[in-house]
């Protein structure tokens, strides 16, 4: 089964998404941190196009859905080409550089190759921009996480000991960007259920989004999930 939870950024998806699959036995997938990883390397070489070095990169993400849903960013630790990058591909300066990476077709089909071939097998809450849409449009659930960009950028703020004002342009900026762009846009799926979680509490919406999942198991016939 696969839960696929897109959203922009400061939704409260990686919290939510986590703390998901924690409750269900499900498998954790954190899509953007890919795309993190290539804006990561691709700084590193810029002389190689973006989607070549997507292709080449190894990338291995903890998966573990056990790191502590309230720690800042998904969490798990990242690993590229065997090197932990975990806290490197969090900075405001690659998540801006994710973004920019991200429009490009060549990284987005490389990517997202590999995204299908993870989630073909076993159970999986997704999170992402494009999971709904394109990485899993056959998803048995699908949410689209929003809340006003204010009370994302203070989420985000919280989360990086930083300003909110200062983190609201730059989330606006990278927001726009990924909505706007040609390829996979940002956009919920036509059937996916719109959460606007301003002024709701976390639990509240993972306990609601886990609601659906146990009834849609049940539906489905497949083992009861815990
Ligand atoms: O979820 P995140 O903030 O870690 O994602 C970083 C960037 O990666 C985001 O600004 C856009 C891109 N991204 C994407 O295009 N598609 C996804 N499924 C996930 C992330």
């Amino acid at each position: 089964m696969v839960i696929a939870i897109d959203g922009p950024a400061g939704a409260g998806k990686s919290t939510v998404a986590r703390t998901l699959a924690q409750q269900l036995g499900f498998t954790y997938l954190d899509s953007g941190a890919m795309y993190r990883c290539v804006a990561l390397i691709s700084r590193a070489r810029p002389e190689v196009a973006a989607a070549e070095l997507a292709k080449a990169a190894r990338i291995e993400l903890g998966g573990g859905t056990d790191a502590p849903a309230t720690r800042p960013g998904p969490g798990s630790v990242v690993m590229l080409d065997g090197r932990d990058v975990t806290e490197a591909i969090r900075t405001p300066d690659i998540s801006q550089a994710a973004s920019q990476v991200a429009a490009d077709p060549g990284v987005r089909t490389a990517i997202v190759a590999r995204q299908r071939e993870l989630i073909a097998r076993g159970d999986w809450v997704v999170e992402g921009r494009d999971i709904g849409t394109v990485v899993a449009p056959h998803a048995d659930l699908k949410i689209f996480l929003t809340a006003d960009p204010q009370e994302r950028a203070r989420r985000r703020a919280a989360e990086l000991g930083v300003d909110p004002g200062s983190v609201l342009e730059d989330m606006e900026r990278r927001d726009e960007r990924d909505a706007a762009r040609e390829h996979s846009p940002m956009v919920a799926a036509q059937d996916a259920l719109l959460i606007d979680t301003t002024g709701l509490e976390v639990q509240d919406v993972i306990g609601r989004i886990a609601q659906l999942a146990r009834r849609l198991r049940a539906d489905l016939g497949d083992a009861p999930a815990s």
